[in-house]
């Protein structure tokens, strides 16, 4: 039986999404920002965060998956669906829930920087330092977390506990 222990409240969440939404809106003013979610994990970052935004974006979404399953990546990287829309000439924040390894993320900019966009960043809702095996550079980050397992706020351990509305510390 596994236990759920509060991690980050909902308040705190909000607050730091607000927070990067603004800096977000100060860098990005007059430019053309589309927002890459990388699905699932960061839809509802990508939700809160989309709002705290006041200018005239767009978001699209990818879908990545990396092979096996658990709690930790494999480091292969697969891509199930792409973006809909070109993002040549266009200024792409990218939106992910949590760099641990680093792999999906330097996978996935690689991917998008051989699309041409005239910029490409990325915004990540947490980061597990001590787990990192590839440095990837997060322009916009929520938080930086121990080596611990989270879940809530659009993390999942085996599709569950997505829609919790603070990050919890899952106790396999
Ligand atoms: P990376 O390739 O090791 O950086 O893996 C990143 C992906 O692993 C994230 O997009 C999540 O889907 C998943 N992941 C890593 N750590 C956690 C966690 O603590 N909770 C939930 N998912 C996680
Ligand atoms: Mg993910």
């Amino acid at each position: 039986m596994s236990r759920l222990k509060p991690f980050i409240t909902e308040r705190r969440l909000q607050a730091r999404v607000r927070a990067l939404g603004r800096a977000i809106q100060a860098d990005y003013r007059n430019r053309d920002l589309v927002l890459v979610g990388i699905l699932k994990g960061s839809f509802i970052f990508m939700a809160d965060l989309a709002r705290a935004i006041d200018l005239p974006l767009t978001c699209d979404f990818m879908r990545v998956s990396s092979y096996g399953s658990g709690t930790t990546s494999s480091g292969k990287i697969r891509m199930e669906f792409d973006l809909s829309h070109p993002i040549r000439g266009k200024d792409v924040l990218l939106v992910e829930d949590i760099v641990d390894t680093g792999w999906t993320l330097d996978h996935v900019l690689s991917e998008l920087r051989k699309k041409k966009p005239s910029s490409l960043k990325l915004a990540a809702l947490l980061h597990k330092p001590e787990r990192e095996r590839v440095k990837v550079p997060i322009d916009y980050l929520g938080f930086k977390i121990p080596d611990r397992f989270v879940v809530g706020y659009g993390l999942d351990f085996d599709g569950r506990y997505r829609n919790l509305r603070h990050l919890a510390v899952l106790d396999a």
